[in-house]
């Protein structure tokens, strides 16, 4: 008899990760079901990823637009939920077996929290939940007996090269990076980069908030903040290198030196498919490495002038505490701001490291501090925008 399908609640189905992971999951020929989707702004887009694939909850969380919208095509026996908090309800009931996190940013962390409390295993791509409060989540995942599986490419290769060693015998990780769009720009060049210029990847396409945190190298740090927590890794063993062709997806070295990487085409399919199925692996819809034509992988460690953000992420990985909500809530105030033409690009970086340098530090905080903390960050970058 087949096995009974996995059911999945896609959170944040309207975004880049929410969509192809819709894609992948309407070409598993059933092993994979949608139970719940949930969307913010793009309810047009929801009502057409409801009609495709029935799920059994939709969840709008901009109550106020939710409230204006016409909802009269969603199909019958799809319920509508309609505020933040129902996505915490959705995700505690029984019948769903896996929580995609696919939520940009803070606004990620609670139904993150709400899936690991009922004990539900998490695909996680909202790396924000575990840069902001990776400790606690940690522990709350090893409490519940729940298991996060990561969805970032970079992620992704690590927890499978880790599978050739046990913990320790790991002497490093090597987090790649593609160097972003502005790789061969100079200091000047860098301070006339426009909004459109930032939001064009060489290699990705993803949503503007990271296309943006790729440009300025905060993808990284916050990586490097990510793989400390769900690796249990210290900072001085995390990595960086510069890697254009993005074939690569992260490497990690062994005490006897041997390398093992995880590569294929970029593509966020696969990682998405390898959450997904884990522990299967499935043919799949993700694009192939082409052995029949020649390539080459170019490495190069980053320049930490021209990267500073990597600092701030090194800086949080090691001190932990309460860093990573204030980087966190900060990059995505000043991203915010570049965005919305308030801040240079430029000034994205010396932003985070200002407001980093003023916080007060406590090693040992509670989620509750923690959400006031990331409100008082926010408001801190407000300093820094134009009048
Ligand atoms: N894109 C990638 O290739 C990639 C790779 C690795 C990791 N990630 C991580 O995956 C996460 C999602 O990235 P993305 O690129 O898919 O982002 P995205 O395209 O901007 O999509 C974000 C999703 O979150 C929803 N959302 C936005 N604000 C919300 C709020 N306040 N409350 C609830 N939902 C909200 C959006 O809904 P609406 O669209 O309806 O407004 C959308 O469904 C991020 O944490 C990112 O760092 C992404």
């Amino acid at each position: 008899m087949a096995d009974a399908p996995r059911k999945i609640a896609v959170l944040g189905s309207t975004g880049s990760i929410g969509t192809n992971a819709l894609r992948v999951i309407a070409a598993s020929g059933g092993a994979l079901e949608v139970a719940a989707i949930s969307a913010h702004s793009q309810l047009d887009l929801l009502v057409a990823q409801a009609t495709e694939f029935a799920p059994r909850w939709v969840v709008a969380t901009d109550s106020k637009a939710a409230e204006k919208f016409d909802w009269s095509k969603l199909p019958k026996g799809t319920e509508l939920l309609i505020g933040c908090d129902e996505l915490n309800r959705v995700v505690a009931q029984p019948e769903i077996d896996m929580v995609l996190a696919a939520i940009v940013g803070r606004a990620g962390l609670e139904s993150t929290w709400a899936a690991l409390e009922n004990k539900k295993t998490v695909a996680l791509a909202n790396k924000e939940s575990l840069v902001m409060a990776g400790s606690l989540v940690m522990q709350l995942a090893r409490k519940q007996g729940a298991q996060i599986l990561p969805v970032d490419s970079e992620h992704s290769a690590i927890f499978q090269a880790l599978q050739a060693g046990q913990p320790t015998e790991v002497e490093r990780i090597v987090l790649t990076a593609s160097g972003g769009p502005f790789r061969q720009l100079n200091q000047n060049q860098l301070k006339q980069v426009t909004v459109a210029e930032a939001l064009e990847h060489p290699v990705w396409d993803m949503g503007p908030k990271i296309t943006v945190d790729s440009a300025t190298m905060m993808n990284k740090a916050l990586e490097i903040i990510e793989a400390r927590w769900l690796f249990d890794v210290p900072s001085e063993r995390i990595d960086v290198s510069i890697h254009p062709q993005s074939v690569v997806h992260s490497l990690v070295e062994f005490v006897d030196g041997s390398v093992i990487a995880q590569m294929s085409p970029p593509d966020m399919r696969l990682p998405i498919q390898h959450a997904l199925y884990y522990p299967q692996r499935v043919a799949g819809v993700a694009e192939r490495v082409d052995w029949g034509t020649s390539f080459s992988l170019e490495f190069s460690p980053p320049d930490p002038e021209r990267y500073p953000a990597l600092e701030l992420g090194h800086q949080c990985a090691r001190e932990g505490g309460t860093t990573g909500t204030v980087l966190n809530a900060a990059n995505e105030a000043a991203v915010g701001a570049f965005l919305a033409g308030e801040l240079h690009f430029t000034e994205i970086v010396p932003a985070c490291r200002s407001v980093l340098q003023s916080h007060n530090f406590d090693s040992d905080p509670t989620l509750e501090s923690l959400v006031e903390l990331d409100r008082w960050a926010r408001e801190e970058v407000s300093h820094w925008v134009f009048a």
